[in-house]
């Protein structure tokens, strides 16, 4: 049996989970069920990132300790990751014993690539990450992003020597064998990897932060967050030695957010040539989510939050509208009104109500006795193909056009008129090509909407059939 590797990034846990995080989860869980379909033997790993200084920052204004307060955050992503039907097989932490263990052994393995030497520079703690003069001079001293002035670090690190590795990654990523999509970001990065990549510090010393992983032999340092953070993919599969790690790596996608790309696609692969290893076969790189056409933030006061939205629409109908209607490839928006506009086309009208109808039509005109359905053989080419290139929209797309050409189907054939006349054998033969044709849509949901096509595929797997005591996607007009 083959296998199949699949990762999303490690969202920090300074505060709840949102739609960003739970878009990245469901990407995922698209990639991981598709291949489980497919007969691969599936890893698919998720987590939390539980290090640094802005974790160690909002533990304090908590008033909690750094672990007490991770204790009581990750159990929110855990819940979002079962409220999202998301179907991952590991869940890291990389304050896990196994992953601080496999982080100080990476370390040392890396020995020949750290050497140690004075940082001077800039930091920002929101962003957990280094600035050089010039970019704090071009955004004059503040970070754009948290708002707070970048902080003046002058310190003696360990650095990383990632700058020998650009010319072997620019090739990688040029020759194919490291895949980067879209088209659009790899390019992006590929540029900035040819302008020569800096080597970079990976350690800070523990009295600036002590909320990390000890620096191994170094009393008074701790790893860089965002170094260890990457190490999660090797060690939550138990690297170097269990049998996961030397049957699953390389990972064949990963997926991470447009922000994160520089630290997937140039540390890491640095850090994996380093140890020797072979770099992911694919790193998929989506785009933003903006609310109301603004950016996500709590204090703009625009989040909307995942658990309202399955709560009062349910899973599926959050993951649809992610994956069919925030571009595969590019940024997009969420509002209220949009979503549940294309909730009521869409999912209650347009798919509910075909699976509705047919259920009601088999019942009433033939008794539920739907005999031999046939097996249906729309193709599916492209929608392999929107799956393969993680054109999610796309994919979904196909799907649902297929759902549209069978409202088509339904509203000339008029099957309630030819239950009028005595053409039984035509009456039977019309509802078994729309009972098989859900069937096949059911099975090309199987990833995207799992819990959709398990109801469509359970009505329809039954000698006699009837309607469904509920509606898949009842009407909501509330918001
Ligand atoms: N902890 C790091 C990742 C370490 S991976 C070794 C981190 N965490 S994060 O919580 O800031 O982001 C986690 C993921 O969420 C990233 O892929 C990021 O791009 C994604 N998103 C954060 N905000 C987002 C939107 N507004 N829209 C879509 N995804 C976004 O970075």
């Amino acid at each position: 049996m083959s296998k199949y590797y699949v990762t999303t990034s490690i969202p920090y846990i300074n505060a709840p989970p949102h739609l960003g995080h739970a878009m990245e989860f469901i990407i995922a869980d698209v990639l991981a069920r598709y291949a489980r379909q497919q007969s691969q033997e599936v890893i698919f790993s998720t987590g939390v990132d539980e290090h640094g200084g802005k974790i160690a920052e909002r533990a304090q204004a908590a008033g909690l300790q750094p672990q007490e307060y991770a204790d009581k955050m990750v159990k929110m992503f855990q819940s979002l990751s079962n409220l999202l039907n998301i179907s991952n097989d590991r869940f890291i932490r990389t304050t896990d014993k196994n992953h601080q263990k496999g982080a100080q052994l990476i370390w040392k393995s890396l020995e020949k690539d750290i050497y140690k030497a004075k940082y001077i520079g800039w930091y920002c703690t929101g962003d957990e990450a280094f600035f050089t003069e010039t970019e704090v001079k071009e955004l004059g001293g503040i970070c754009p992003n948290h708002n707070r002035p970048f902080e003046r670090i002058e310190e003696e690190n360990y650095f990383f020597n990632l700058s020998k590795y650009s010319n072997k990654i620019a090739e990688v990523i040029k020759n194919g064998k490291f895949r980067i999509i879209p088209q659009t970001r790899r390019n992006e990065v590929l540029s900035l990897i040819e302008s020569g990549l800096e080597d970079i510090s990976i350690s800070r010393p523990k009295d600036k932060i002590s909320w990390g992983i000890d620096v191994p032999g170094d009393n008074n340092q701790v790893m860089y967050v965002w170094f260890e953070a990457l190490l999660n993919y090797i060690t939550v599969l138990g690297y170097p030695d269990n049998n996961d790690f030397k049957q699953f790596w390389p990972a064949d996608v990963q997926v991470v957010g447009k922000d994160i790309i520089r630290f997937h696609a140039a540390i890491w692969p640095a850090i994996l040539m380093g140890l020797g290893l072979e770099l992911p076969k694919t790193l998929y790189v989506h785009g933003f989510i903006n609310i109301e056409g603004q950016k996500m933030s709590k204090s703009l006061g625009n989040a909307i939050t995942p658990e309202d939205i399955v709560a009062n629409y349910g899973s599926d109908a959050l993951r649809y509208y992610l994956l069919r209607h925030i571009p595969s490839y590019s940024d997009g928006d969420f509002s209220l009104t949009t979503f549940s506009a294309s909730y009521n086309n869409e999912l209650a009208n347009d798919l509910g109500n075909v699976v509705s109808r047919t259920l009601a039509m088999i019942e009433q005109f033939l008794n539920g006795q739907i005999g031999d359905i046939p097996p249906s053989e729309h193709d599916v080419a492209l929608y392999e193909q929107a799956l393969k290139d993680c054109r999610f929209d796309k994919a979904i797309e196909q799907v649902y056009d297929m759902i549209k050409g069978l409202n088509q189907y339904i509203d000339q054939e008029k099957p309630w008129q030819i239950a009028k006349t005595n053409d039984t054998e035509h009456l039977r033969e019309v509802l078994a090509y729309q009972a098989s044709s859900l069937l096949q849509i059911a099975d090309l949901l199987t990833p995207l909407l799992p819990d959709t096509a398990e109801k469509i595929k359970i009505a329809f797997n039954q000698k006699v059939i009837h309607k469904m005591t509920e509606n898949l996607f009842p009407r909501n007009d509330h918001d």
